[in-house]
């Protein structure tokens, strides 16, 4: 036994650790690779799309003889083309062609793609397409939609418990209210982007910034009317995804692999900004009917909700986003009698998607609401009704799908960001100035957040991994999971380095790829971590035990006596270094490469009967945020958020704190600032970052306190009893939005809830102090 032990303390990037992103460097420096950058084989073509420019109508004939004779063209893509189906609906609806035939459902559709020598030439020649269509009326928004008899896109959700009506006629009081809430573009720094290589016979690989390369093989497959394994999806990292990438980047996928089979040539395909925004789907915009019943105490006695989305012109994930909005629709209350619906909207429109949260924002924004009429409608400080309308002890913890909310602990943190966020002290004081001020009105919100964690697509919530060993004991490490910016690869780094007790260092990330772990879900629902390390663990585990097998007979100790320690082994009494231990192995012919898996255990729902538990458990967080408004232009700035978040044992803290900073900016920024506007022809108008405003470095709030609750350990077996924390976070940004709602409110002496609708753009904010101060 020999070599030498580099370290016996502590290995380099465990589990727990503050650890920075295994890429930052080269993000900061730009040398990270992603999509674009992957060097271009010589002959090289690229890709544009031609999009419609009327929002529904039937099409006559679409001439695009121009195009073809344009500069640098080498040919045109229309659904003539196709060798397979042409279909990308990612549930199987079979109601999203990659080109329309016959109807056109919304304006910027892709109605063919032009492929040529450069992408300048391919984007030129794309707008020389003459057509003639026949129009149709259309209807842009929900309530268009219902007014028009549009039918429901895919089937409504029914959530019931209780017993409604009677709730509602034993209730002292009543409110009921509509809120409309905005939908959202993902604007990640990277745009949609594929890049296609054609191999021999059906082969071909689609380098493609996805969060589901699964998806993307399976729709370039289905399309090109080939088998799965004739396609190979790659993805190294993406520039940002927040959902859009989940389904989207199919019709990107499979154009680039349709153009490279038929011209036998490399295509990319990376549609402008304007393109990107008016061609992919974006958040669900709602409108909310709520009624609410409550009793002198701001006790909620029974909810009844509708929830109508615009959708868009196809199915797309608007199924499970409209679900999760109802599975949100109670946030962290009990509902002791209430009913849900769905109302998921056809509309013509670009399809809507995934966005973080997946519908569970619009619902917990709903929860908040129904929260405010209460308190405003007592004279209570919202944050009293929030806590006395918490999930509590049996009797009080089933959620209008009935599962058992076992796992609460907002009570707790809640309790302690009041104090830590000095929270009534400062309210006092904002009343106080509120009476003094003329103009400038200042509000403060306490929110909390539940949010539940897995897939509600039960068989979604799994996953798998490939280790290998190599015999000078360095680690590949390849999962299902994709990287896109929140840190996955860093944490499932860290786990499979604590597995082994090895520096992190000498485990090498690699991008995904379908090649090495087959049917994987998608890096989405905030499972990564909680799926991928698990299926990274059990794969380090099956080779541990190997390892250990093999040095207990080899040197004739109990497999007990064979302790991994940092970088080395214990075999007996003797240490010897991880790589010796690794070398003697292979030597005498130990397996050193292994697939893991993963499977959420105890979940189940039943869609038709409502009923199940669809989640493993629930994250929980709470921000309290200060916003000042001057009421004579709308105009407002958030002055201090201070942020509790609870990510059980944090498998990386620094990574994790910046998810719930970047979740709460975003989350703020749907809620105030980013607006999508369609203009009545069906033209979305807010398409470039000029007109649709993200919020800026400037815009955070001037005093930010970001903290994790450091003592909460998830209850369920998770990957060293940590919590998922990508989406979670994003609904800390409501506290925003109700502390305007205060600072409105105050110009009226906080008679009435000003029933702020989200976006609440300054121009809302200043329309709602106009109608409060008129009495309106
Ligand atoms: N963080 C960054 N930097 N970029 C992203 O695109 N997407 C969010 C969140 N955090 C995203 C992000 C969304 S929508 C999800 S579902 C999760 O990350 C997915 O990753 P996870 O499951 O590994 O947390
Ligand atoms: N969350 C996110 N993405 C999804 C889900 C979900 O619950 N279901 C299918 N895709
Ligand atoms: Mo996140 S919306 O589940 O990709």
């Amino acid at each position: 036994m020999k070599d030498q032990i580099t370290s016996t303390e502590a290995i380099r990037g465990a589990v727990h650790s503050d650890l920075r992103h295994d890429s930052a460097i080269k993000h900061v420096t730009g040398r990270a690779e992603y999509c674009d950058d992957i060097a271009e084989p010589a002959g090289t073509l690229h890709a544009y799309l031609g999009t419609s420019d009327v929002t529904h109508a039937r099409i006559r004939s679409l001439d695009l003889s121009a195009v073809r004779a344009a500069p640098g063209v080498i040919g045109v893509l229309t659904a003539a083309d196709i060798p397979g189906a042409n279909d990308i609906s990612p549930t199987g609806r079979n109601d999203e062609p990659v080109f329309p035939t016959d109807l056109i459902e919304f304006h910027g559709q892709p109605l063919f793609a032009v492929v040529a020598e450069s992408r300048d030439a391919a984007r030129r020649a794309a707008e020389l397409a003459q057509m003639e269509v026949e129009e149709l009326p259309h209807a842009l928004d929900p309530l268009q939609a219902q007014a028009a008899g549009y039918p429901h896109i895919t089937d409504p959700l029914k959530l019931e418990r209780g017993d409604v009506a009677t709730g509602f006629a034993e209730a002292p009081h009543r409110i009921t209210g509509r809120l409309n809430v905005g939908g959202q573009d993902h604007m990640y720094l990277e745009g949609q982007i594929s890049f296609a290589i054609p191999g021999e016979d059906d082969d071909v690989v689609v380098h493609c910034s996805t969060q589901h390369p699964s998806e993307a093989q399976h729709m370039v497959a289905h399309v090109l009317g080939v088998p799965s394994n004739a396609v190979t999806v790659n993805v190294r990292r993406m520039g940002g995804g927040f959902g859009g990438k989940e389904s989207q980047m199919n019709l990107f996928a499979c154009v680039a692999a349709l153009a490279a089979k038929k011209w036998n040539r490399p295509v990319k395909i990376r549609p402008d900004r304007d393109q990107d925004m008016t061609a992919t789907g974006k958040r669900h915009d709602f409108v909310i009917d709520y009624d609410v019943a409550f009793d002198e105490a701001g006790r909620i006695q029974a909810v009844e909700g509708e929830f109508a989305a615009r959708c868009g012109w196809s199915s797309d994930l608007s199924g499970p986003v409209t679900d999760r909005a109802l599975f949100h629709a109670d946030n962290a209350y009990f509902y002791p009698h209430v009913r849900l619906a769905s109302r998921p909207m056809k509309t013509n429109t670009v399809s809507n998607t995934a966005f973080r949260g997946f519908g569970g924002p619009q619902g917990v924004v709903a929860a908040e609401r129904m929260i405010e009429e209460i308190a405003f409608a007592l004279g209570k400080d919202p944050l009293e009704v929030r806590k006395a309308n918490f999930y509590g002890p049996e009797g009080r913890d089933l959620t209008p799908y009935h599962q058992q909310v076992t796992d609460n602990i907002l009570e707790r943190l809640v309790g302690e960001l009041e104090k830590s966020a000095d929270y009534q002290a400062r309210r006092k004081a904002i009343l106080e100035f509120n009476a003094q001020s003329r103009f400038l009105k200042r509000g403060i919100a306490l929110t909390p957040v539940k949010f539940g964690i897995s897939f509600t697509a039960t068989h979604y919530n799994q996953a798998g991994s490939l280790i290998h060993v190599y015999s000078d004991g360095s680690i590949h490490l390849n999962h299902g999971g994709t990287e896109m910016g929140q840190g996955l690869n860093t944490k499932v780094a860290q786990v499979v380095a604590d597995a082994f007790q090895v520096d992190i260092t000498r485990i090498k990330i690699t991008r995904t790829t379908t090649e090495k772990v087959p049917n994987t879900s998608a890096t989405a629902a905030s499972s990564g971590s909680d799926l991928n390390g698990m299926a990274a663990l059990d794969a380090a585990e099956q080779i541990k035990t190997r390892l250990v097998e093999y040095a207990a007979d080899k040197w004739g100790v109990d497999p007990a006596a064979v302790i991994f320690l940092p970088n080395a082994v214990k075999v007996g009494n003797e240490v010897m270094g991880f790589d010796a231990l690794v070398k003697a192995a292979y030597m005498a012919r130990v397996h050193l490469s292994a697939a893991g898996f993963y499977k959420t255990p105890d979940i189940h729902w039943d869609r038709a009967a409502g009923r199940g538990r669809p989640f493993y458990y629930y994250a929980y967080g709470a921000s309290c945020s200060e916003v000042s408004v001057d009421t004579l232009t709308g105009e407002y700035r958030v002055e201090r958020t201070d942020i509790l978040h609870d990510v059980g044992r944090s498998l990386n803290p620094v990574l994790d704190k910046g998810q719930v900073e970047g979740a709460f900016i975003q989350g703020m920024g749907w809620l105030t600032t980013e607006e999508l506007w369609w203009d009545k022809q069906g033209r979305l108008r807010t398409h470039a970052p000029s007109t649709y405003k993200i919020p800026l470095a400037s815009d955070a709030p001037r005093i930010f306190n970001v903290g994790l609750a450091e003592w909460s350990v998830n209850p369920e077996r998770t990957i060293k009893r940590s919590k998922a924390v990508g989406e979670p976070p994003f609904m800390l940004g409501i506290s925003v939005l109700e502390a305007l709602s205060m600072a409105v409110a105050s110009v009226a002496d906080y008679r009435e809830c000003p029933r702020l609708d989200a976006p609440a753009t300054p121009e809302r904010v200043l329309m709602a102090v106009e109608r409060l101060r008129g009495g309106k």
